[in-house]
């Protein structure tokens, strides 16, 4: 076992690419010893985690330390296909397949021989899409829009999904056998707030990220440190980066975010030990269920209203109360 260990940690503090990857916490030194296990082989790599965890980040480091390197890393959201579309997205399709295609177009399957190819938010796809993702899975073959020809691929698979396909599978939303093939390998990338001892290395790389002057990277109080130690994070690494981009401007020249070029409801839930009132301890939880929502919607103000089934008119009455701003919940991800 020992010795096991001592060849693992050489395999990452050697030969790992870690690329723009912060942290130092046990949790991710232990999923980057699983990731450089698994990189250098063929196998499919299904990465979970809760929305901005650095499921993205970790698919792309996979690839760039495997053999493939060198070959093209191709991304489908899975998401946003329409059902229309589909077939012609991930296989192609010939000139004239159908009206408007005017001239033939590989799929991103095509795209990405020799090659990795992501399956982003594997979760949101339809059944009959995942019917589809199945039969090439399998067999590693597939015919273009429109064309007879059947074209074979060489092509590494990885996934990525926050929603609990178990969970779908039992309830019938997603296909058992399409389950089993991509999670030949699970890697769970844990919240940020059950690996605190990453916060500040996070926040100090996007503070030098996000300075304007590489030279003289934008420094955090200690007062604005404690805050973002003691917050949730419900929207993990993307939300921490989004509250670090916003400070930096914020701040100014001079340089140092303070508490106050932090989001309102960081200040609020801090827990300084004093016997809380219950309309404080609601107004807590209620301030963090909306940001929650908004985080997981994108800062798409109706859709999280639904989730947490209010009214627009009464969740955009709370939004000013705890003067929540949905545009920091904005992700950065392509539709
Ligand atoms: N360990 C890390 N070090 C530095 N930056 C990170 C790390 N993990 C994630 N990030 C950054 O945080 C942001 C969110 O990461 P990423 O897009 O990989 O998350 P995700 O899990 O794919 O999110 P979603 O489920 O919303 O698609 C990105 O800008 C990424 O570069
Ligand atoms: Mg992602």
């Amino acid at each position: 076992m020992i010795e096991e260990n001592r060849r693992l940690q050489a395999i990452i503090n050697q030969n790992f690419k870690i690329g723009q990857l912060v942290g130092h916490s046990n949790a991710l030194r232990n999923i980057l010893e699983e990731v450089a296990q698994v990189a250098a082989t063929n196998a499919t790599v299904l990465i979970r985690g809760e929305s901005g965890t650095g499921k993205e980040m970790i698919a792309s480091l996979i690839h760039a330390n495997s053999q493939r390197a060198g070959q093209p890393f191709i991304k489908v959201n899975c998401a946003a296909l329409p059902e229309g579309l589909v077939e012609s997205e991930l296989f192609g399709h010939e000139r004239g397949a159908f009206t408007g295609a005017v001239s033939g177009r590989k799929g991103r399957f095509e795209m990405a021989h020799g090659g990795t190819l992501f399956l982003d938010e594997v979760g949101d796809m339809s059944l009959s899409t995942q019917a589809k993702l199945l039969r090439v899975i399998q067999e590693k073959e597939f015919e273009r829009l429109g064309g007879g020809e059947t074209l074979k691929v060489d092509v590494r698979i990885l996934a990525a999904t926050n929603r609990d396909l178990e969970k779908m599978a039992e309830d019938g939303q997603f296909r058992m056998d399409l389950y089993y093939r991509l999670s030949v390998f699970p890697v769970s990338l844990p919240p940020l707030r059950k690996r605190a001892d990453d916060i500040m290395d996070l926040a100090e790389s996007f503070a030098q990220k996000f300075s304007p002057q590489p030279s003289r990277p934008i420094q955090i109080s200690s007062e604005a440190s404690r805050l973002l130690m003691a917050y949730e994070w419900p929207g993990n690494i993307r939300e921490l980066e989004n509250y670090i981009e916003r400070a930096a401007v914020l701040c100014g020249p001079e340089g140092v975010i303070e508490e106050r070029h932090l989001p309102t409801w960081l200040q609020a839930q801090q827990d300084d030990g004093e016997p809380r009132t219950l309309d404080d301890s609601v107004a807590s939880l209620e301030k963090r269920l909306i940001s929650e929502a908004l985080e997981s919607t994108g800062g798409h103000v109706t859709q999280a209203a639904a989730k947490l089934g209010l009214t627009e008119r009464k969740m955009s009455l709370r939004m000013v109360k705890y003067k929540i701003d949905f545009r920091t919940f904005r992700s950065k991800r392509q539709p």
